[in-house]
């Protein structure tokens, strides 16, 4: 039994010695003298690979036991089904007056969370208005505070005036919401600006939670037009609890949708450029 301040510890009953944790990781802080032996001062940056390829189950790290981790053996969805789910999302602009449970939410969070990120910093921030009532209220400031800059002609010249400026004339005209076309739940993902690629960890986590709410039969759609919003009020990033220090990656609303789709769109082949 050999243990560090990783916690690496490996089941000495069911190791078959295959060398598998060794092989398999990328830091190479595992090494074979008969049983697995870790370098605590390798570099270990806690991917749980060892854990997850043991075929036995022998190997725990960070506290975690394997018999906890779902099995994968005929777990994931078929290509046929994943193309679909992928080919089928829609950006959904119409959402039906409800909420989504809130344990629902944390699931789906969960899920996203283990989207991967670089070097696994693990820092991505999911900032989630959970309650229809909050949403509304934040939709309102918006609306009346976006509509006091137009008034003021405080509005910026080009694309994003021109787009905020829709956005107010919309909701005072016909109460058309296009910031967040009526969503009752909004997503924001961030990240320290220290870790190594807090942008693209941002997006992915974004990416990875949209599927999986579409999976759930649940609505999405990317949020520029908030994100337009955001940045004409330097404040509101602060007091939704986002971190100074962190990198705003995008915001998604999200919910159940009042719209469905029957079948895919039709799009040109993938641009593709083959090096040869
Ligand atoms: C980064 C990004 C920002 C977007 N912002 C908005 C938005 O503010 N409002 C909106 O209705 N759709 C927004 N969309 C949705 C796109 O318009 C949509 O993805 C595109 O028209 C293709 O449709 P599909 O998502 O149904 O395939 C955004 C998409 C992306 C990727």
């Amino acid at each position: 039994m050999e243990k560090s301040m990783f916690n690496f510890q490996v089941d000495e009953k069911r190791c078959i010695e295959c060398g598998e944790c060794a092989l398999e990781c990328p830091a190479g802080v595992i090494t074979m003298d008969t049983t697995p032996q870790f370098n605590e001062d390798g570099g270990c940056f806690r991917c749980q690979h060892c854990l997850a390829v043991c075929p036995t189950g022998a190997v725990s790290i960070l506290g975690r036991n394997p018999d906890e981790s779902q099995a994968l053996a005929g777990a994931f969805p078929s290509p046929d089904q994943m193309t679909a789910l992928i080919k089928g999302r829609r950006s959904v602009r119409r959402y039906r007056d409800e909420e989504v449970a809130a344990d629902l939410i944390d699931e789906l969070l969960d899920c996203a969370g283990h989207a991967p990120t670089g070097v696994n910093a693990q820092g991505v921030l999911f900032t989630v208005v959970k309650e229809r009532a909050v949403m509304n209220a934040l939709r309102q400031e918006i609306m009346e505070r976006l509509g006091r800059l137009k008034e003021s002609g405080g509005l910026p010249e080009g694309f994003v005036g021109q787009y905020m400026g829709g956005a107010v004339k919309g909701w005072l005209e016909e109460g058309r919401d296009i910031i967040f076309r009526g969503a009752p739940h909004l997503l924001i993902s961030s990240a320290p600006k220290a870790a190594p690629c807090p942008a693209q960890d941002t997006l992915i986590a974004l990416t990875t939670f949209q599927l999986i709410a579409h999976a759930r039969g649940l609505g999405t759609v990317w949020d520029g037009m908030f994100m337009m919003a955001l940045s004409l009020c330097p404040d509101l990033a602060g007091r939704l609890g986002i971190p100074e220090q962190h990198l705003l990656g995008y915001a998604m609303v999200f919910g159940w949708p009042a719209v469905e789709y029957h079948r895919t769109v039709q799009r040109g082949p993938a641009q593709v450029n083959v090096v040869s």
